[in-house]
């Protein structure tokens, strides 16, 4: 079978180089062994933590090694097995990476596609799949909200942010969205029902947030970091509670710049602040996968996708991530 593989060949520094950093590469697949299944990517999914797995270093993950296939979960179909628990014809969630064609070994990490038959397959990789559950857990489990608090979603039209913000509005929570579009702030206000929308682009969010009230952020649940989160922070209530999700503003920075401290707003406030890694709380998937599916299906939680097709544009299609340009689950569309 010809294969195509987007390949890291250099380690960026600073945003990535599209024209020497990723190098399409093609070649052969090769027989596969006892145990094995090959499989056919239909669809990828884009997501801000592959710019770290670029950097050497280490983080809570290795880094792709210069050379290999950038990472990547899909949703991929079995189209040849040797194996006694995949047959050809299934579909299944799998870190394939950045490939038309990929083999794998039975034993590795591999989940059949189990959703309710009317919703779309694509919700794996999303909603019902992990940025779902990292929102779920991240607001239920670090947040720990209570009814009637406020709190206060960055980057909160996307993927993991659009789920928080639904799930606060259900348990009886004030939402305030930072968004960096007026289209962004609209779908907010208007199709997930946020409270308060702002737009970091056009908007003073540290005068915005003043203006709302006094230390009133029971939480701050962060995506993005950098100015928009030292704003957030003037803000914060006592006991507040903010949960570090994602820093995607300083994912392409060579350096981390120096920003106002912190530690003394959060002894003032008697506040807490934990970073947290979806992978850590897999004994309560089952507990967020069914809460979601709940409220998928009775319309209680909507879901936006942005889907692409080319394999030849996965890179192009990355870097929207980074520029804001995407609204909804980034995906490629590889059929
Ligand atoms: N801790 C975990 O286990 C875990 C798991 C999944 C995801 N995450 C993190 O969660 C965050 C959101 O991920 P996602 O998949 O839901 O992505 P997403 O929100 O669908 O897409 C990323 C968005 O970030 C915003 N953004 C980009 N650069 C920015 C900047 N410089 N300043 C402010 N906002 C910026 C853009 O939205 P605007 O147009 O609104 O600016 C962009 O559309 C990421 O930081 C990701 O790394 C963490």
């Amino acid at each position: 079978m010809k294969n195509e593989q987007w390949i890291l060949s250099k380690r960026p520094v600073g945003v990535p180089n599209l024209e020497t950093d990723l190098t399409l590469k093609q070649m052969e697949t090769r027989d596969l062994n006892f145990g094995e299944i090959l499989i056919e990517s239909q669809y990828l999914s884009l997501d801000p933590y592959m710019r770290g797995r670029m950097n050497a270093g280490q983080s809570y993950a290795t880094p792709v090694e210069i050379g290999a296939v950038m990472e990547g979960e899909v949703i991929g179909k079995i189209i040849e097995s040797k194996s006694k628990l995949y047959k050809k014809g299934d579909f299944i969630n799998t870190r394939l990476g950045w490939q038309k064609y990929g083999i794998v070994d039975e034993k590795s990490q591999i989940n059949k596609i189990n959703l309710p038959s009317e919703l779309p397959i694509t919700y794996s990789l999303g909603v019902l799949g992990m940025p779902g559950r990292t929102a779920y857990l991240g607001f239920t489990e670090v947040c720990k909200p209570k009814p009637g608090e406020t709190i206060v979603i960055s980057a909160a039209s996307g993927a993991v942010g659009s789920i928080v913000g639904q799930i606060a509005k259900l348990m009886g929570c004030r939402v305030i969205g930072i968004v960096g579009s007026d289209s962004k702030v609209k779908y907010c206000k208007e199709t997930l029902n946020f409270d308060i929308c702002l737009n970091y682009r056009k908007q003073d969010i540290d005068k915005e947030l003043g203006k709302i009230g006094e230390n009133f952020v029971d939480m701050y649940f962060d995506n993005v970091g950098g100015e928009v989160s030292d704003a957030v922070m003037n803000h914060i209530s006592l006991y507040s509670r903010t949960a570090i999700c994602g820093q995607i503003a300083i994912y392409n920075s060579s350096s981390i710049p120096t920003g106002p401290r912190v530690a003394r707003t959060l002894l003032t406030k008697q506040s807490t602040m934990q970073g947290f890694i979806v992978f850590n709380y897999e004994h309560k998937y089952p507990e967020a996968m069914n809460a979601l599916i709940r409220w998928i299906q009775s319309g209680e939680i909507v879901y936006r996708e942005d889907i692409h097709k080319g394999f030849n544009r996965i890179p192009e299609n990355f870097m929207k991530l980074f520029e804001g340009h995407n609204f909804g689950k980034l995906i490629m569309d590889l059929r």
